[in-house]
């Protein structure tokens, strides 16, 4: 992976991130103040007529929907808005019915977009809505969190999460375009801003050591919201998701290095029940010190390398040890044994890890015996890993 991070200016212009996907190609652009401008670039993404848009009631009373329709009515007519519950709880059959049918009796037909405004719920449902409604409409990705516009809006994952684990029903379906508007950012709470920056220096640990210094030095700028180092971690995290992405759209390989520290959060998340005891993103950021720790201990990296990603985690107020986890009972190795073993990456009964080399060297290792794995999470839930 090329290692061309740059400092941002200090004048903050808008990036442009195209994902090469032949004939599913599409761009991303991040910066501030682009939805003023969304309605122009949909039109000429999509030559579409007419539209519907799907977002949450916290959006909704943010002014951020009325703001985003505003621009958008001089160019299409929109057939309607569907306001869904906000949460992690609403990635669920249920809701996907409701939506579906929501979206038939607005008239939405194949050649209208669906424009998906919110953060990674809001966007992973509606994007599987539209993925079989009517064998498939286009959709456009509008995301206003932070974890969304780094990571989820990109790539074209849909799904909602069932009892037996996270996104386990869902398709890979393309949006046409991406708008990461940051200055929506401006009104999201701390504590989702921590959580959408764990899939940030997720990136950087996986592939990019020059972005993990950045990373170090300017965690405190990206927190704090200033502008010209929001954009450039966003603009940063979405170029290196669109190169994996374009390499191996749908996981055969490459991709799977996303999803460090996810074989361990995903656990951790649905033992919390996807509930705000764990945010997703801080179920990353555990479960990315986990696997860094992992790498340690079975030798394959330097542990002074597993003691810096976990210093970085916890410099932006992420949870790093079991013990953070906002719970009075912690979780029994066979639950997350047992949680682990859902995991989508699962092959013929073996688990597939994630692990360092080095800081912005991952890999993928399907050579972990079982027997380690336990050991680990023993360590884990003990405190003494
Ligand atoms: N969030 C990991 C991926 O999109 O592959």
């Amino acid at each position: 992976m090329p290692a061309s991070s740059t400092e941002p200016s200090t004048k903050v212009a808008s990036r442009q991130v195209h994902v090469a996907l032949g004939e599913r190609a599409y761009d991303v652009f991040i910066g501030p103040g682009l939805a003023a401008n969304a309605g122009v670039q949909i039109k000429s993404a999509t030559g579409a007529n007419r539209c519907c848009i799907v977002t949450d009631g916290n959006i909704e009373a943010s002014g951020h929907l009325r703001r985003l329709s505003d621009s958008i009515v001089a160019e299409m007519s929109i057939l309607g808005h569907i306001v869904m519950e906000p949460g992690e709880a609403t990635k669920c059959f249920t809701e996907l019915h409701l939506l579906s049918e929501g979206m038939l009796k607005l008239g939405v037909e194949r050649r209208d977009v669906v424009i998906a405004l919110g953060g990674g719920v809001i966007g992973d449902l509606t994007g599987f809505a539209a993925s079989i409604l009517r064998r498939g409409v286009r959709f456009v990705q509008i995301p206003t969190s932070l974890l969304a516009q780094v990571d989820s809006s990109v790539g074209g994952k849909t799904g909602i999460n069932t009892a037996q684990g996270k996104n386990l029903i869902g398709a890979f379906h393309q949006p046409s375009l991406v708008i990461a508007d940051t200055d929506t950012l401006s009104s999201l709470p701390d504590r989702q801003l921590r959580a959408g920056y764990a899939e940030i220096a997720k990136h950087a640990v996986l592939g990019d050591t020059v972005y993990f210094d950045w990373l170090e030095r300017n965690v405190g700028a990206v927190l704090a919201r200033e502008p010209g180092a929001l954009v450039h971690a966003v603009a940063r995290s979405v170029e290196m998701k669109a190169e994996i992405v374009a390499r191996d759209e749908t996981e055969q390989g490459d991709r799977m290095l996303l999803n460090l520290g996810h074989t361990f959060g995903h656990a951790f998340e649905a033992w919390a029940g996807f509930s705000d005891k764990l945010l997703h993103g801080e179920a990353v950021a555990l479960g990315t010190a986990i696997a860094a720790r992992f790498s340690a201990t079975l030798g394959l990296c330097p542990p002074q390398a597993a003691t810096r990603v976990v210093a970085h985690f916890k410099a932006a107020g992420l949870p790093t040890r079991v013990a953070h986890i906002a719970s009075n009972t912690a979780p029994t190795v066979e639950e997350l044994l047992n949680l682990m073993d859902q995991d989508k990456k699962v092959q013929a009964g073996r688990m597939t890890f994630i692990l360092l080399r080095e800081i912005g060297r991952a890999f993928i290792s399907r050579d972990v015996e079982r027997d380690q794995v336990r050991q680990c999470l023993e360590a884990e839930i003990a405190g003494t890993a």
